[in-house]
């Protein structure tokens, strides 16, 4: 009988406590398929005394993860802890100085100093592992790394964030408040213990640079990532996108441009008919553009502590089987710098919506200072809501929505458009614009 592989686990929260109950209940099929035993030795967590509806008979309790990193009884390394730093970051670089493999969902850390500590896991010989920190239980970075390690690849981009996914698709279904589908994401455990990080944009982010560095071949960086959340999104966009054929998504793009590597998180409209489209719910998904073969998306359970516990338990099945590769599937002196997109220069279609004073020569004005920016539209509406009269979806102040589609244009000539359509005061409030992803 080979020995088992000892795991120590730090934090018992989502995930943690699905990991422990996963490695207990599938004990006998991990041993069969990864050739030894994986045996949960010793955890920590912040309180001890916390009931988690785990069974931790026979595993020792530690009260500090920097201990339990560097103890002589693990070979094995868990952190659920989470967090850019701190407790996390000082825990998993103890345990990768003593020699001991890492296995994290921690993306925002990654996000971070994903470079210092894979070139510490290179130095020790070890593994740092972290399938689960994108894409919950989508084997997306083994996909990208190891499955399609012949490939060069055009463009990456998903739904990332299953909090924000889960929000946009019950706004949009069952027209509940933000505040209401934020609130029931939390209870769900799909949520970061900050909110704020999903749904603006920031975990999409992290989660983005780590595929970026392994698909592109460079410097995981969150601070390359231009990134705007969904906050923003009102009932009146979800509706109007309906209406047009599409679906309003919150998108990580990575893409391949003459400047270089773009990334970029924003809400996106994509076609109703696209296969990221169809995705709802908690629901994660990612397309890859690679040179050569069609396009491909793998779709799956992005968030929960078993969905996200089933990704942990597989890094640590590599490890069983002693498989120990670069974790960003280059070594990190081959890894290039990457530079913060320039958006200005992002080209694609828009969809601007904009209050418009209700008044003949309105939509002259605003289609002089489209074309003076040699924006071309594929279609302008003023649009009031299904089922509602014009009058009544006028505002008190007289202006009434206004939608365009427009066709490929830059970045700049739109900014540019609507900033000569404000000084012309044909319209109340700032415009809304979305990207337009082709898909
Ligand atoms: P939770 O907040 O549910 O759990 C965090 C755990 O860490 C808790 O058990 C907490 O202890 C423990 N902890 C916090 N501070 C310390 C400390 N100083 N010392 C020891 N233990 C500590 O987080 P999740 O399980 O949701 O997330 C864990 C990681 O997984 C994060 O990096 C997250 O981003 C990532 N992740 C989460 C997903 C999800 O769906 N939840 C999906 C993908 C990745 P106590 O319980 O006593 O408070
Ligand atoms: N908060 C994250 C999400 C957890 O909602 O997708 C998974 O990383």
């Amino acid at each position: 009988m080979v020995a088992p592989l000892k795991i120590g686990v730090a934090g018992l929260g989502t995930v943690g406590a699905s990991l422990v109950t996963l490695l207990r209940e599938q004990r006998a099929l991990i041993a069969a398929r990864c050739g030894r035993p994986i045996e949960v030795v010793a955890v920590t967590a912040r309180s001890r005394a916390k009931k988690r509806g785990v069974d931790l008979k026979n595993i020792k309790w530690m009260s500090d993860p920097v201990a339990l990193a560097k103890a002589s009884g693990i070979d094995v390394f868990v952190e659920l802890i989470g967090g850019g730093g701190g407790v996390a970051k000082a825990a998993i670089e103890a345990a990768l100085s003593s020699d001991k493999s890492v296995v994290t969902a921690n993306k925002a850390l990654l996000a971070k100093h994903g470079v210092a500590l894979a070139a510490l896991a290179e130095k020790n010989r070890v593994a740092l592992n972290y399938e689960a920190a994108v894409g919950g239980a989508i084997p997306i970075v083994k996909t990208l790394r190891e499955g399609m390690a012949g490939n060069s690849f055009e463009r990456i981009y998903g739904i990332l964030n299953g909090t924000c996914n889960y929000i946009l698709t019950r706004m949009e279904q069952e027209g509940l408040s933000f505040a209401e589908c934020l609130k029931q994401a939390q209870a769900l455990g799909y949520a970061e213990a900050d909110p704020t990080f999903d749904v603006e944009g920031y975990d999409t982010a992290q989660k983005l640079a780590i595929l970026a560095s392994i698909a592109f071949g460079t410097k995981v960086s969150e601070s390359a990532v231009y990134v705007e959340g969904i906050s923003s999104i009102a009932p009146a966009d979800l509706i109007a996108a309906d209406e047009l054929g599409y679906r309003i998504k919150l998108l990580g793009v990575a893409v391949k441009t003459p400047q270089g590597i773009e990334q970029r998180v924003h809400p996106t409209m994509v076609r109703k008919d696209a296969a990221i489209a169809q995705v709802m719910g908690v629901t994660n998904a990612v397309t890859i553009d690679a040179v050569g073969i069609n396009p491909m998306t793998l779709v799956g359970p992005g968030a929960g502590g078993m969905a996200t516990a089933s990704a942990v338990a597989s890094d640590i099945g590599d490890i069983a089987r002693g498989v120990c590769g670069a974790p960003f599937g280059q070594p990190v002196a081959k890894l290039a710098t990457v530079r913060k997109a320039p958006m200005q220069r992002h080209e694609g279609g828009y969809y601007i919506r904009l209050q418009a004073r209700d008044k003949p020569g309105t939509a002259a004005t605003i289609a002089r200072r489209l074309a003076q920016q040699q924006i071309s539209l594929e279609s302008i509406v003023q649009r009031h809501p299904k089922g509602q009269p014009a009058a009544k979806s006028a505002k008190s102040d007289g202006s009434v929505p206004v939608i365009l589609i427009t066709y490929a244009t830059s970045e700049d000539a739109v900014r540019k458009a609507l900033a000569a359509v404000g000084r012309d005061r044909v319209i109340s409030g700032r415009p809304q614009v979305i990207r337009i992803e082709k898909n």
